[in-house]
């Protein structure tokens, strides 16, 4: 599967997760919770139909948030940590006080949603405990976006480290400059897919037809109508923070066209399932009375989750060949170290590295070292974007055909300028070599070479 993968499925999990059910839903709940207080008639301390609704919306952010939210959340950790400990050490040093306070609103909010969701029931006995219940529920509405709004700006940095680079101060990095727009992107981005996965349970929840279906609906409807336009405002405020960025990263010609048909889809996508979110939404608010199928009330649920997903992908892509803009690379190694591996070989200072030099008997074990420390991050051997495959395709080999070594040894050369989200080879001329060699080894043989390796530790 590879390792950029195995961290984009938790990670997009998990963010799905926590915008949908967690900082954007939390509020939607809060607030149906409140209509319910508000509805409540001379002897009833809520509208119980209300109340329930809320409490049944809870239950689902409940149990997702708790288990696979916080396993994911565990697992962005334990996955990004594996795979490129220098970026997330990196990260660490510069945000270890953002981080720090970040563990302390988390736990904060952990609490909070245990109290929110447990004392539910009891919140009933009187006017003033649900008054206080839906306090609690503000509180924890609160501490969800601070703990998100603390990870964006981490996120940001990985983007545009901004004056970080120059004065390395907390402040610098954490207030870079793509902070605030995607703060002010993903803010209501999370109330709308909160407002989608609402829509969507609350049609399962409520008996169809009736009235309290229509108005509760009605109501959701409302909060996506107007949650929208802020995220289409908060989407332009960061798309024109991001191009300038690329376009200093980019060389122009190469990788666009690639790029292009992806991008045309992507756009395709984009405003087809904005605009069935808008439809669906305007129908149920404007014309409560029209029936509309169940299974339509799915298609915003789909789009925003596709469209949160496809944010995430463009997002962590453009942001190559770099891990941490401008700093380090996806590969792991800092920019500023390469002039030091381009003299003395990137094996030489490979701490997990059984053979420091290629020689012609550890060619092979060379090799399998260099491609783990230059293109592993990204490149399998024979799974998904395996490294073979991309240079058969590149070279537009048929079956049986062998790589040619030299073409290959040319192209790994200037790789970052034949595609843009590369990062340069860190290597001299005999780690190339043996890189290549490899190359070769796995497409004709491919076994793994791992009992030579283990031999010479
Ligand atoms: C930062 C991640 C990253 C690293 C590191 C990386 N690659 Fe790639 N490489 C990619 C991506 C992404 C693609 C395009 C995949 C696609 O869209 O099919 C690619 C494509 C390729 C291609 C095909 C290019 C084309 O024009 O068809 C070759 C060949 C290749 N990589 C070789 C390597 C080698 C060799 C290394 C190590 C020296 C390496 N890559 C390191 C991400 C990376």
């Amino acid at each position: 599967m590879g390792d950029r993968l195995l961290i984009a499925i938790i990670a997009v999990l998990h963010v799905l997760i926590n915008h949908g059910l967690a900082v954007g839903f939390i509020p939607l709940v809060t607030w149906i919770e409140y209509l319910g207080f508000k509805k409540g008639g001379q002897n009833d301390i809520v509208s119980n139909e209300w109340d329930r609704l809320a409490y049944r919306l809870m239950t689902v952010a409940f149990i997702i948030t708790t288990t696979i939210g916080a396993m994911t959340g565990v697992g962005i950790w334990f996955a990004s940590s594996l795979v490129n400990p220098a970026s997330i050490g990196s990260l660490i040093r510069v945000f270890y006080g953002a981080w720090f306070v970040e563990w302390i609103v988390f736990v904060t909010e952990v609490v909070l949603i245990l109290l929110y969701y447990l004392s539910w029931k009891r919140s009933l006995v009187s006017i003033e405990a649900k008054a206080k219940h839906i306090k609690l529920g503000v509180a924890l509405s609160i501490f969800s976006w601070i703990t998100m709004s603390i990870i964006v700006s981490i996120l940001g940095f990985m983007m545009d480290t901004g004056s970080w680079v120059e004065n390395k101060t907390f402040i610098a990095g954490f207030t870079n400059p793509i902070y605030i727009p995607q703060l002010s992107f993903r803010t209501p981005l999370a109330a709308l897919m909160a407002g989608a996965l609402g829509l969507f349970l609350t049609k399962l929840f409520t008996k169809n037809g009736s009235d309290f279906q229509k108005a509760s609906t009605k109501k959701i409807a409302q909060w996506m109508l107007l949650t929208l336009p802020f995220m289409l405002i908060g989407a332009l405020a960061y798309y024109f923070k991001i191009p300038e960025l690329m376009i200093g990263n980019l060389p122009v010609a190469v990788g666009t066209m690639d790029f292009q048909s992806w991008y045309d889809l992507l756009v395709k996508f984009i405003i087809g399932a904005l605009t069935t979110v808008l439809l669906v939404a305007g129908v149920i608010f404007f014309k409560p009375n029209f029936k509309i199928p169940t299974a339509v009330y799915i298609l915003p649920v789909i789009g925003m989750l596709g469209f949160a997903g496809i944010f995430e992908r463009i997002r962590e892509f453009i942001r190559k060949p770099y891990v941490i803009g401008n700093y380090m690379y996806s590969n792991t190694l800092r920019k500023d170290e390469y002039p030091l591996f381009k003299r003395d070989g990137v094996l030489a200072h490979a701490t997990y590295s059984p053979v420091k030099e290629v020689t012609e008997e550890n060619k092979l074990v060379a090799g399998e070292q260099v491609f783990m420390i230059s293109c592993s991050r990204c490149h399998t051997t024979h799974g998904i974007n395996s490294v073979v495959d991309k240079f058969e395709n590149m070279y537009s080999l048929k079956a049986g055909e062998k790589l040619n070594g030299d073409l290959m040894k040319n192209y790994i050369k200037h790789i970052e300028n034949a595609r843009y989200f590369m990062p340069p080879f860190p290597g001299n001329e005999a780690e190339l070599g043996a890189l290549v060699e490899y190359i070769k080894h796995l497409q004709e043989d491919g076994t793994p070479i791992d009992n030579q390796a283990t031999s010479m530790r």
